[in-house]
């Protein structure tokens, strides 16, 4: 019997055919993104820290009960944090300090840029002179450097001394004196109202 297939049936058969194989292969396909996403979810889930964890990045502590002259350690992710409250004569005390006998020039403040220099202005958080937050841990060997409670003075830089090897700090934290290499390093902090700030 003679084929009576036009040429716009053969086409059609194609597309249908092509139709059933790009279905199936479709299939195929969702099938494996939707094995994929059946496994990529618990991973993503894992890797979702719940609010427990987020609580613990962050630190919050109300400050308003911290006098002038005073530091407070409170404890962030293991470390102490010195939250100090310097006086208007600390805070002048530290500007007449020059740059140039600075032992480590960078700031090292993770609130600022990575090389912005040790200036008074880039080791505090804006227009918040009075207070010098940092990690309380020498940059030598890790010792807790002893602020003006535990030493009445904080050194011959009024800041804070360590006993371990005889590092010495200035009241915004700089290491002026001994083997410690880099200022105390300050966390990231923001500072949610005048009496209270967030750590981390
Ligand atoms: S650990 Fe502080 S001076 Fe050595």
């Amino acid at each position: 019997m003679a084929d009576m297939s036009t040429s716009e049936d053969i086409a059609s058969t194609q597309g249908e055919e092509g139709t059933r194989r790009d279905f199936i292969h479709l299939l195929a396909g969702m099938t494996a993104v939707g094995a994929t996403a059946a496994v990529a979810v618990p991973l993503v889930d894992q890797m979702n820290p719940d609010a427990s964890v987020k609580a613990l990045a962050t630190k919050e502590a109300v400050i308003d009960s911290i006098e002038p002259g005073q530091v407070v350690t409170v404890v962030w992710q293991g470390k102490p944090i010195f939250i100090r409250r310097r006086t208007k004569k600390e805070i002048e005390e530290a500007k007449t300090i020059p740059m140039k006998i600075l032992k480590d020039k960078i700031a090292r403040n993770l609130n600022t840029e990575d090389k912005a220099p040790a200036t008074p202005e880039n080791r505090i958080a804006a227009g918040r002179e009075e207070w010098v937050i940092v990690v309380g841990i020498c940059t030598h060997l890790g010792c807790i450097p002893l602020g003006p409670n535990e030493t009445g003075a904080g050194g011959d830089w009024h800041g804070w001394f360590c006993p371990c090897h005889g590092s010495q700090y200035d009241n915004l934290g700089r290491i002026m004196k001994g083997p410690a290499p880099e200022n105390l390093l300050i966390p990231v902090v923001e500072f949610l109202s005048d009496t209270k700030i967030k750590i981390g």
